[in-house]
């Protein structure tokens, strides 16, 4: 069931997903060769906590840490760690989410250290535009499966491939909620999409093979050929004003 949200309940996200948009910007300042995924999220839980919310991947299904950090073929929940430390030429994808008064924000971005490949860089740009591409699709009328579309024609035009195993989703008082939004698929199918849903979209796209794998750790999730991955999301709200972007400042 997809749970609609009320505007005062939008408004609430959007300073959920506002502090969310806050710790990217806080923590990609400190993005450098030389730091630990470790001291990232101290950091990151710090500044989130200090803003009066609560880091919402902490101790969800027994996550160990405040945010994920994906290093190079590193798809997503890629675990902070001491001895992971920033190099340059390395890119980095940053999760975050924020619990706040109730509900749930969430987005990622992914970020170069240093200077980078022009592939790595291109890579990066193509999952952040597809980001933008399914969000333009999400707007009262169309049909979920729009933006699956919209994001997988993006990706794959661009000559990168798209995660399957892992989707979007719902959110806010759970951070997980109906719909599962693939980034892949035919248009046209799945629910129409209706004033007042809240959605969760999140590319993960690969350069080479969109197989993935998950580490003995549990969390990690990596590309099978160990090509690099690049996670761009947003958290959105649909209006009659058309999608209503909450995690960015
Ligand atoms: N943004 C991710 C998601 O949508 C974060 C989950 S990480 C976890 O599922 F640690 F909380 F599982
Ligand atoms: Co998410």
């Amino acid at each position: 069931m997809i749970i609609r949200k009320s505007k005062r309940e939008i408004d609430i996200m959007s300073k959920a997903n506002s502090i969310v948009a806050e710790t990217h910007e806080f923590l990609s300042e400190k993005i450098e060769p030389g730091i630990s995924t470790y001291d990232l999220d101290k950091l990151a839980e710090e500044f989130i906590e200090n803003k009066g919310g609560k880091p919402s991947f902490k101790g969800y299904r027994g996550y160990p840490a405040s945010v994920c950090l994906s290093i190079n073929d590193e798809v997503v929940h890629g675990i902070p760690s001491k001895t992971r430390v920033l190099e340059k030429g390395m890119i980095l994808s940053v999760d975050i989410g924020v619990y706040y008064k109730g509900f749930h924000g969430d987005a990622a971005r992914t970020f170069p250290v240093g200077k980078i490949s022009q592939e790595a860089k291109s890579l990066i740009e193509v999952t952040r535009k597809a980001l933008d591409k399914g969000i333009e699709n999400a707007i009262i009328g169309n049909r979920l499966t729009d933006i699956s579309n919209a994001v997988q024609i993006h990706v794959e035009n661009a000559g990168c491939s798209v995660v399957r195993d892992y989707v979007g989703h719902g959110i806010g008082t759970d951070m997980h909620e109906d719909p599962q939004i693939p980034n892949f698929g035919p248009a046209g199918r799945g629910p129409r999409l209706k004033e007042g849903m809240t959605l969760a979209i999140e590319p993960m796209v690969n350069i080479g093979h969109y197989n993935v794998k998950t580490k003995d750790d549990g969390w990690t999730v990596v590309t099978e050929d160990g090509s690099l991955s690049a996670h761009w999301e947003d958290s959105i709200a649909i209006t009659k004003e058309g999608p209503k972007i909450l995690s960015r400042l």
